[in-house]
């Protein structure tokens, strides 16, 4: 039977039965059966229409063709693993160094932003001959032991922190100890890293690497302030240590400006180690290690060989290809520069109207709007981010929303956004954002009827588009011409 004949509650049961309860659906309690994806649309099995605002892979847009037929024409060929001589894992290591500081210019291919940071992780080791991690509060960096380990949004529900795992604040100029009042947030934050490195020391401890998202996303949508990344990179390598710059979700053009988002952080800054992953494949599972010649040479020096069955088959390779191209020919990097400032101005137009929206932070689409409760204290609002990003809405064109949000104790942030068809970016249209606060007066029965009818104020005029509200507010990935914050009276 095909996949998509089968209903959604027969799919949902089989689920049910044979999946984890840990592999949790989005909107659990009325998931959305998709069956077919294009640019950033999304089709479920009865053809309704959503906006794609989730989406921190489909970097190019749902099943862009050309990407489409990389896959099919290199699997009508070959596809094997790494171990013979190709030359598509070689022309796509020169076009990736082409993209990077001449640096780093040592690659390694592999399946998943997991495996490239649990890589990551084992050069610093080798390199430094050191054990130690820093890595940011409230960071994730993948699913492997090894990597749960580093990345306190979940260690802190398992087992808790390691010894060799040391956490610094997030340099979080909203909410953080060092704000946009302070002389020099970069070097205050990178103090703090300077004296998690040093009462390491003390017990004796010896730190390898420090691992940051370049923009912290599941962290918050931070943008730590410039020169804040070079300033730890010294305190790191003075402690023997290395940089490891995790582009897995920001990277590869989505900061509109420049290509890597370790780049905001001054034209001289270069990491030890960059890892990608996601967006890379734009859905296809590839992800990529780069790095110096110096570590890669100490890695090599154990003599063990480094080898991963998939990890950059000559189909994978045409797929991250045709991605690059994709970008290139789009001018994608430009688009999220050009509908990534498009879309602040809106913001911060509604920020000045309502004053739920505490914080409006972004570069190119990687944008962040907090929610507060009060002005004052800036205290998160997180009752009703959870009210926002639990919802979607049916219209004519509906918005699937996302959600890394508030199982974390800051207050869920906007999404990442990248709008793959600059053609259409129906944001201006947006009329209202108001007040969530003003939801949270009314009962709770107006509430959920909210969520059907489109009772609620958020007007977007466009025909075919939301005339409601819809919503999703928090840390994902979400299309930029559906960026909207949610709202209801
Ligand atoms: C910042 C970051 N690093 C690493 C990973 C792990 O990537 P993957 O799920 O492809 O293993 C993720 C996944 O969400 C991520 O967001």
């Amino acid at each position: 039977m095909a996949a998509d004949q089968r209903g959604k509650a027969a799919t949902l049961a089989l689920r049910r039965r044979l999946l984890s309860n840990s592999c949790r659906l989005f909107f659990p309690e009325d998931p959305i059966k998709i069956v077919r994806g294009q640019g950033q649309y999304m089709y479920d099995e009865q053809g309704a229409e959503y906006i794609d605002c989730i989406n921190n892979v489909a970097h190019v847009g749902h099943c862009h063709p050309l990407v489409v037929q990389a896959a099919h024409e290199q699997n009508q060929v070959l596809n094997t693993n790494s171990r013979y001589l190709h030359d598509n894992i070689v022309d796509y290591a020169q076009r990736l160094s082409e993209t990077l500081p001449e640096k780093l210019c040592v690659f390694y291919f592999l399946n998943s932003g997991s495996e490239a940071n649990d890589l990551a992780l084992r050069l610093a080791r080798q390199y430094t001959g050191h054990w130690d991690v820093v890595v940011l509060d409230h960071a994730y960096h993948g699913h492997l032991s090894s990597l749960i380990d580093i990345s306190p949004y979940k260690f802190r529900d398992l087992d808790g922190q390691k010894e060799w795992v040391h956490v610094a604040p997030l340099p979080d100029t909203y909410r953080g100890p060092y704000r946009e009042d302070h002389p020099n947030p970069a070097v205050a934050y990178a103090s703090e890293v300077k004296r998690v490195v040093s009462s390491a020391q003390e017990k004796g401890r010896k730190i390898a690497a420090f691992f940051a998202e370049s923009l912290p996303s599941v962290g918050g949508q931070i943008i730590p302030p410039a020169g804040y990344f070079p300033e730890v990179a010294g305190h790191i390598r003075r402690a023997g240590g290395v940089f490891v710059a995790d582009e897995i979700q920001v990277g590869f053009g989505r900061v509109g400006k420049h290509f890597w988002a370790f780049q905001l952080q001054g034209e001289d800054f270069v990491p030890d180690i960059v890892t990608m992953g996601k967006s890379i494949g734009n859905g296809h599972p590839v992800a990529c290690v780069a790095t110096t010649q110096a570590v890669a040479r100490a890695f090599e020096a154990t003599g063990v060989e480094y080898f991963n069955t998939f990890g950059g088959s000559p189909v994978s390779c045409a797929v991250g290809l045709a991605v690059l191209d994709v970008l290139e020919k789009e001018q994608l990097q430009a688009h999220a520069a050009c509908v990534g400032s498009f879309l602040m101005e809106l913001l911060g137009q509604q920020k000045a109207k309502h004053p739920i929206l505490g914080d409006i932070r972004g570069v190119g689409l990687f944008i962040g709007v907090d929610l507060i409760k009060d002005e004052a204290t800036r205290m998160p609002a997180t009752e009703e981010a959870d009210y926002v990003v639990s919802r979607y809405f049916f219209l004519e064109t509906s918005c699937i929303c996302s959600v890394y949000c508030s199982d974390w104790e800051r207050a869920p942030r906007l999404p990442l956004l990248f709008d793959p068809r600059p053609q259409t970016c129906w944001a201006h249209r947006v009329q209202v954002i108001p007040s969530l606060s003003s939801h949270f007066k009314q009962d709770n029965t107006k509430a959920a009827g909210a969520q059907t009818q489109a009772t609620t104020s958020l007007h977007f005029t466009a025909p075919g588009c939301l005339r409601s509200s819809f919503s999703r507010a928090t840390a994902g990935t979400m299309a930029a011409d559906s960026l909207f914050l949610e709202v209801f009276r």
